[in-house]
């Protein structure tokens, strides 16, 4: 899927009200109730990276992402797409830019809804947007970039834990592209 920067605004809402013609769900669905999420970013802090890397943990991410984020967990493999095609999960050590945009509000409304289709679930049933904020928190800290977020997982030692809650070794950190 190419990059369409050159598009008008103008030629994307005519693009998306001619795509809409593929389906009829679009005329015969109502949308869903919006979701809500909060207009200020909350900022990081040790203790909730912390929580995030509980709910990372609780909320089972790394079955599909892996302990480190790195898309290889053990149902990794196994996946398939709604049309049984196989598909991989996000690996977030990578660098490659993320199918939904890239901002914090991006990442928490892709594991808040799911996508449909494919097997990433929804979690708005099970945490609350708070919690949603630290686990956006974590899932930096994976990243190949410089983060604020890696800096201080950096300063307090935070290793990503395996399902009993061990931490991992340290030499396995992804470098960092500053
Ligand atoms: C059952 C497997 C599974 C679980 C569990 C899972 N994911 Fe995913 N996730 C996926 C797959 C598969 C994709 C890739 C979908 C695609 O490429 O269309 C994905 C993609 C993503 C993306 C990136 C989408 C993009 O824009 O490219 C994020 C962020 C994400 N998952 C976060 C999470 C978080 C956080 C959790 C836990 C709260 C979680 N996932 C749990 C399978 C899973």
């Amino acid at each position: 899927m190419p990059v369409w920067a050159p598009l008008t605004d103008q030629d994307r809402v005519d693009l998306v009200a001619y795509i809409k013609t593929f389906s009829v769900r679009w005329k015969t669905e109502k949308p869903g109730t919006p979701l809500q999420i909060p207009a200020s970013e909350p900022e990081v802090t040790a203790e909730r990276l912390k929580v995030g890397q509980a709910l990372f943990q609780k909320m089972e991410c790394g079955k599909c992402h892996g302990v480190e984020g790195r898309g290889n967990g053990p149902s990794a493999s196994t996946l398939t797409d709604s049309k049984d095609r196989p598909i991989v999960s996000y690996d977030f050590t990578s660098g490659h830019r993320f199918k939904c945009g890239s901002t914090d509000r991006d990442l928490y409304t892709i594991f808040m809804t799911g996508l449909d289709g494919t097997p990433m679930p929804s979690f708005s049933d099970n945490i609350n947007s708070d919690q949603a904020g630290d686990l956006v928190f974590y899932l930096r800290t994976f990243q190949p970039i410089h983060t604020k977020e890696r800096e201080i997982a950096k300063q307090i030692g935070l290793r990503p834990i395996d399902p009993t809650g061990t931490p991992t070794q340290p030499e396995n950190s992804p470098p960092e592209n500053k």
